[in-house]
């Protein structure tokens, strides 16, 4: 039976993955960051361990509980994350390194953690869900956007370092999923927008955008779009899934980095000046 690691399984895609690679008969190692708040357990989840990616070392501690008790997994689906809105200007210094430690640093500290053991048996999958915002930047999203831009550039890295042994690498490119998260971040009104008066302008304009997109979807399809992804037996590194992923990589394509960024600024800004 084969396994797989999927962390952050307490709602949204990572849930749905558990459910799906579960129903497909896999050995499902979930993570969460308090397992007392789970008594019920998590759909698709043989176990469940704790991971919290804000406290260095977690990873680490997780890694060796899973190799010690349940061996190598198969697969890495490094899934969890967190989201973070509003002009850099105004995001303070302790919320980036927040937002880098989860979204990147702890990732990578799991990643080292499991890579001996998938290396020394010259197999594995390791799945980073990265994000279009990783090869595409939202206004006010910049802080969120670059780190996933980080793990887009650390999935190709490993991709090249780990051909060789025979470890293939995923980067997962999830467009918009109707999930928890975009509710963690953004306001359901033109009320308490984060960012200074200077920006007030702009920052409602991006929240009226994002909420104008309603096509979003679910976490099951995308959680179907995943597991293909994940068990396709091939050395294809980046996934685009989800609402709006492929038109949008394909438009930038189309148009060239300039004219895409003025087309897009156009769109969501409804080519407000400067007041
Ligand atoms: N939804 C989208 O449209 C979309 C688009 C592109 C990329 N993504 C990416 O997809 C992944 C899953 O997001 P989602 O939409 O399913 O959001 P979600 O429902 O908010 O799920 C995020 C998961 O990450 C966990 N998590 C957050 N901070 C953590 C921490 N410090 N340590 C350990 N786990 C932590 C959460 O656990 P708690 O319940 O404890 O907070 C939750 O299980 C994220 O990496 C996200 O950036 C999502």
């Amino acid at each position: 039976m084969a396994t797989i690691l999927v962390t952050g399984v307490s709602t949204g895609i990572g849930r749905a993955c558990a459910a799906r690679f579960g129903s497909a008969g896999w050995r499902v190692i979930g993570t969460v960051r308090d397992p007392g708040r789970h008594p019920a357990g998590i759909p698709g989840c043989e176990s469940l361990e704790p991971l919290d990616l804000e406290v260095p070392g977690s990873a680490e501690a997780l890694a060796a509980r899973v190799l010690a008790g349940h061996g190598c997994p198969d697969v890495l689906l490094n899934n969890a994350g967190m989201l973070q809105f509003g002009p850099l200007e105004d995001l303070t210094g302790e919320e980036l390194v927040r937002l880098y430690q989860v979204n990147v640093f702890g990732q990578m500290e799991l990643v080292r953690a499991l890579l001996p053991a998938m290396r020394e048996r010259r197999s594995g999958v390791i799945a980073n869900v990265t994000s279009l915002g990783g090869r595409v930047v939202f206004p006010f999203f910049a802080g969120y956007n670059s780190t996933k831009w980080a793990l887009e550039g650390l999935s190709e890295g490993l991709w090249h370092e780990l051909k060789p042994f025979g470890v293939r690498v995923k980067a997962i490119e999830p467009g918009f999923v109707e999930t928890a998260i975009w509710g963690k971040v953004l306001p359901d009104s033109d009320d308490g927008l984060p960012g200074r008066k200077e920006y007030r302008p702009f920052v409602k304009a991006m929240r009226g955008f994002e909420a104008s997109i309603t096509s979003r979807t679910t976490p099951e399809e995308c959680a179907d779009q995943v597991f293909k992804a994940v068990t396709d037996d091939t050395d294809r590194l980046r996934y685009p899934v989800a609402a709006y992923a492929k038109p949008m990589l394909a438009a930038r394509r189309a148009l060239g980095d300039r004219a895409f960024m003025r087309f897009f600024h156009g769109r969501w800004t409804g080519d407000r000046r400067i007041p």
